[in-house]
């Protein structure tokens, strides 16, 4: 059976759109709905885009998710990936998605993780510490931010001469070429 994706959002949206178009020319499963917690996410228009449902939900909802509890219902969501979506993830919706909320992060996790750790912040962080070496990291969610069992990593050289900004570059290219496949392998093997 296609299992269904919801994808959670905050930004520009470059990897729930990559997720969209990989999932749309598979049986194994496709992308039902798009929600963000910022109205003017560049991510809903991606989706609007490819003719998937768009909401967004505002902060208060996030912290009692009630109707984003049911808006998963009503379109019977397998599983929810998180594509720079920028709130921790309501514990409800944890107990409720066991082993099947997934996010990437831009960095080599447990190095560069946790509280603060996002966009370019990782990148500066990375480049401050003189690190060799950065990449992606796709992990389950738990109660633990940025803690969750790894399911994924792939890695990138950092050059004395990157910036933040041409390492975020790097780490976008690896995003979009794992992190659709990797959620496919998931479900796939389950
Ligand atoms: C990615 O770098 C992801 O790792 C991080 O947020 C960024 C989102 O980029 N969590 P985009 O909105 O998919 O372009």
């Amino acid at each position: 059976m296609r299992k269904n994706i919801a994808i959670f959002a905050s930004g520009s949206g470059s990897n729930a759109e990559k997720i969209i178009l990989h999932f749309n020319a598979k049986n194994t499963a496709q992308v039902v709905c798009v929600f963000s917690n910022k109205s003017e996410a560049y991510a809903l228009n991606r989706a609007k885009k490819h003719n998937i449902p768009t909401q967004f939900f505002p902060f208060k909802e996030w912290r009692t998710p009630t109707n984003i509890i049911q808006k998963l219902k009503d379109f019977n969501v397998d599983y929810i990936v998180l594509a720079g979506f920028l709130l921790k993830v309501p514990q409800a919706l944890i107990h409720l998605y066991p082993n099947r909320i997934i996010n990437i992060h831009p960095a080599l996790l447990p190095k560069y993780g946790g509280k603060g750790m996002y966009g370019e912040n990782v990148h500066k962080a990375v480049i401050e510490a003189k690190e060799k070496e950065s990449g992606i990291t796709i992990h389950f969610i738990d109660e633990d931010y940025d803690k969750g069992t790894t399911i994924f990593q792939a890695k990138c050289k950092v050059l004395p001469t990157d910036t933040p900004e041409s390492l975020a570059e790097k780490i976008h290219k690896l995003e979009h070429q794992y992190y659709p496949k990797t959620i496919e392998e998931v479900i796939i093997s389950e």
